[in-house]
């Protein structure tokens, strides 16, 4: 494998060519009780998952860039009253945006079959099978994100009030590959209004699809003892609006 497979389908296991083919019917997704997310770690093969690490360490890794939002001393400093702490979205990651048609990030994505990928009918099958309801075709966001030691995002909910496509709802997915470094990550979400509910992200693979907005965060990334830097979390992150958007808010 020299590159991604031009169809998302091609980079996963059975298991996961299954669940396109037979959709799940998840109860997550279809009752306002249950956080609209799942979590899958057994639909990419470890051996495809390596080779695609490695394609992600060359191609992109070069051409991503540091996102930071750390947290001013002034949400402290400014304070007047007691127990009137807010705290906005905070992040640290490398990231880069395929959604500019001039940028480096693109030509290298496409240099390896990832913005292909990341376009191909299967990938919003995959979406579509999860969710239970059609998505948008092509004009989906599409981000690379890298999360090494300590690197994190903060409590946030992805809500985009000012957003016709997505204000109601819309849906993320993410595939995701661990390097043999990574020790631990968690992502943690809200759980009928409580951040009690969690799943480790540092698997060889995994891939998560969420029914946004809903609260959630990610603890930072932990290497290995003697093998911090070498730590690795690649997230490939698709957003894609529901085709046709829903008219009233669906949580
Ligand atoms: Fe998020």
């Amino acid at each position: 494998m020299d590159s991604f497979p031009s169809e998302f389908a091609d980079l996963l296991n059975k298991r996961g060519q299954r669940l396109i083919a037979d959709p799940p019917r998840l109860d997550v997704f279809r009752t306002k009780r249950a956080t609209p997310i799942v979590v899958f770690d057994d639909l990419i093969d470890d051996r495809v998952a390596r080779r695609c690490i490695e394609l992600l360490d060359r191609a992109m890794y070069p051409v991503i860039r540091r996102m930071e939002t750390p947290i001013p001393r002034e949400w402290i400093a400014s304070m007047k009253k007691n127990y009137s702490d807010s705290l906005r979205k905070t992040v640290r990651v490398k990231t880069a945006t395929l959604n500019s048609r001039k940028s480096q990030a693109l030509d290298a994505a496409r240099g390896i079959g990832l913005a292909q990928m990341m376009r191909s009918e299967s990938f919003h099958e995959f979406a579509e099978a999860v969710v239970g309801k059609p998505v948008e075709r092509g004009t989906g966001g599409r981000q690379v994100i890298c999360y090494e030691q300590g690197d994190y995002s903060g409590p946030h909910n992805d809500h985009h009030p000012e957003s016709p496509g997505s204000r109601n709802g819309f849906v993320d997915l993410h595939i995701m590959f661990s390097n043999d470094a990574v020790r631990s990550q968690q992502l943690v979400y809200e759980e009928r209004g409580f951040l009690s509910a969690s799943h480790d992200v540092n698997g060889r693979s995994g891939i998560a699809v969420y029914r946004l907005p809903f609260w959630h965060y990610t603890t930072p990334l932990v290497g290995r003892a003697g093998r911090e830097a070498e730590a690795r979390r690649w997230l490939l992150l698709g957003s894609f609006d529901f085709d046709p958007p829903p008219e009233k808010p669906m949580w």
